[in-house]
């Protein structure tokens, strides 16, 4: 996090939280501060490790210069027709969504690629995995439901700790490029993206399917994240869970910031990093939840076993929950009146 950044967004319990943290004491799991910090070490590396396959000595029926080729087009490329903004609204749109930006930190071996998100896909599953029951091995055979995958960190990671991966992408660009990924690295059996909003997935071909739901980084990017979990609790089988990461505020009453997307395009520099002319701001947020907030909202959806966890060291939000058994959801005020 950039310095203006945190201190924008620290507040003076935060502070003192953390310092209280520092100076010792352990954390949940009942691990101290210094062996949690060797847990994710380790869950990292063996997580790199495992998404390191993805390079140009495995692919498969496209020559490297080919692969390379095509990736090279498309970043930095330009194109609004392609997810159907008309020029009246363009002025309005995320940049990341006009302009393609690569998302995860990637080596290919002959060459790599930083993303805008550097090695988020693996910190954030380390987190995953150290803060929730799950193991790498909670992923093996399972249908995961994967949402909003950028240029595939996630998709690729998942589908190396044998999962079978369904991923879905809002920005169509970023969705063919997870395809060609997913192509030519010959993943076809196990992982399959389609360029959609999660917002599209009420359908009976999503309800009871997956065993896991990925929703890493989506959540307040969305203008209604409780009609989004009730979709994703649909989605799930029985047993099934959600796993969530998200921006927040770490406050403990149950509140949530509203930003919207203007608040970025208002600002043309400094929060969030990047220029209008350049088209690489970042942010297009809605609401920010808190820890509590998240945890109300995962159950108004329907999960139990609901954790929900500070990130102190990046000041993210991290939240887990079970879908026991098929529960309703209250329908006053539900903006899709005929959701299960
Ligand atoms: C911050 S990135 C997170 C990428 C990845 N999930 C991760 O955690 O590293 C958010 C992604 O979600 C996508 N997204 C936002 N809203 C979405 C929606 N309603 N349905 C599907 N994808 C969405 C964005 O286009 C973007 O690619």
């Amino acid at each position: 996090m950039s310095i203006v950044k945190e201190i924008y967004n620290t507040t003076p319990k935060q502070i003192v939280d953390s310092l209280k943290r520092r100076l010792g004491g352990t954390e949940e799991g009942g691990l101290s501060p210094r062996e949690t910090r060797m847990k994710l070490k380790r869950l990292k590396q063996e997580l790199l490790k495992r998404f390191k396959r993805y390079n140009t000595n495995n692919l498969k029926d496209i020559d490297g210069n080919d692969f390379r080729t095509f990736i090279d087009s498309e970043i930095d490329h330009i194109d609004s027709a392609i997810e159907g903004y008309s020029p009246e609204e363009l002025d309005r749109q995320r940049d990341l969504s006009v302009k393609f930006h690569w998302g995860h930190n990637h080596d290919f071996g002959d060459f790599s690629i930083k993303g805008r998100m550097g090695n988020r896909h693996i910190n954030v599953f380390a987190n995953f995995l150290s803060y929730f029951p799950i193991t790498i091995e909670s992923f093996e055979d399972k249908q995961v439901f994967d949402i909003g995958c950028w240029t595939g960190g996630t998709t690729l990671l998942l589908d190396s700790l044998g999962a079978n991966v369904f991923a879905i992408e809002e920005v169509k660009k970023y969705s063919r490029m997870v395809e060609f990924l997913i192509k030519s690295f010959g993943l076809e059996e196990s992982s399959t993206v389609r360029p959609l909003s999660l917002y599209s997935c009420n359908s009976d071909e999503f309800k009871n399917r997956f065993d896991i739901v990925s929703f890493p980084g989506v959540i307040y990017h969305l203008s209604d994240p409780v009609l989004a979990l009730r979709i994703l609790y649909n989605s799930l089988r029985a047993d099934g869970i959600v796993l969530i990461e998200s921006a927040g505020i770490n406050v403990d009453d149950s509140l949530c910031k509203f930003e919207g997307p203007l608040f970025r395009l208002d600002r043309t520099r400094i929060i969030g990093g990047g220029k209008k002319e350049n088209l690489n701001r970042g942010g297009w947020n809605w609401f920010l939840p808190s820890p509590s907030a998240l945890s109300r909202m995962m159950k108004e959806a329907g999960f139990d076993h609901i954790q929900t966890n500070w990130d102190y060291r990046r000041g993210r939000l991290y939240g887990y929950g079970k879908k026991s058994t098929q529960v309703g959801i209250c329908k006053a005020g539900l903006s899709v009146q005929d959701i299960d």
